[in-house]
């Protein structure tokens, strides 16, 4: 699958062991979470391209690089991917941020939408894709369908722990959309949950457990 890109940094290993521990709490999971975020996002957004642009320093004038081309979308799966979009903004300040609601029903855990709304026009904006967890993988291929159905064309999606199967399953049904895990871990238990993962993502940013 050449569309995937397993995170190798350090940091952010690090980071997901802390994230896993039941013991962490509510508040250092959202810090967590954000941390994460920055450092996925300053990975993912790597081929951002450049253009020279005219600055004017105190020395003298210069040409120097800015990024230029389209412009970004950030687009969290609710409620969980919430948890990640002040760290992209802290890359991308400027970067529209759409939404969509998502949930997994808890016995056929096929996703469920409840709202939508995205940056309009959004088919010349890149757009990044936010949910730290992608278990079976249906809620990112709903979301991507979801999205392309209103013109996204340049896509990315960024789950901080992913399962084998839900990469490999979002990875065909996308094969044009770069997905970025932070890992990937061993397998789906037979509840959809991703072993030994971190449990209920939504639930520990939002202290609903
Ligand atoms: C979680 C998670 C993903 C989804 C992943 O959301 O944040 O959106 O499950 O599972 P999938 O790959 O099998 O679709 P959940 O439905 O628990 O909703 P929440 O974010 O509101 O807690
Ligand atoms: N959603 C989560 O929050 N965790 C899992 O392990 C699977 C889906």
């Amino acid at each position: 699958m050449n569309n995937v890109i397993e995170m190798s940094h350090p940091l952010i290993k690090h980071k997901i062991s802390l994230l896993r521990d039941k013991n962490t709490g509510t508040n250092e999971f959202r810090k967590l979470i954000e941390e994460i975020g920055i450092l996925m996002g300053y990975e993912a957004l790597r081929d951002l391209p450049l253009e020279d642009v005219e600055v004017e320093t105190p020395i003298e004038t210069c040409m120097t690089p800015m990024i230029s081309g389209k412009k970004l979308a950030i687009v969290p799966i609710l409620r969980a991917g919430l948890g990640m979009v002040n760290g992209i903004l802290a890359l991308v300040p400027s970067a529209k941020v759409g939404h969509i609601g998502l949930y997994r029903d808890e016995e056929t855990h096929e996703p469920h939408e409840y709202y939508c709304k995205l940056p309009d026009p959004i088919d010349q904006r890149l757009i990044v894709v936010l949910d730290p967890m992608l278990a079976t993988g249906g809620s990112a291929i709903a979301a991507i369908d979801f999205i392309k159905a209103h013109g996204g064309k340049s896509i990315k999606f960024m789950s901080i722990i992913a399962a084998p199967e839900g990469v490999e399953r979002l990875a065909k049904a996308h094969p044009d959309v770069q997905i970025y895990c932070g890992n990937i871990d061993r397998q789906l238990n037979k509840d959809a949950y991703i072993c030994p993962g971190l449990g209920d993502a939504g639930d520990r940013i939002f202290g609903t457990i």
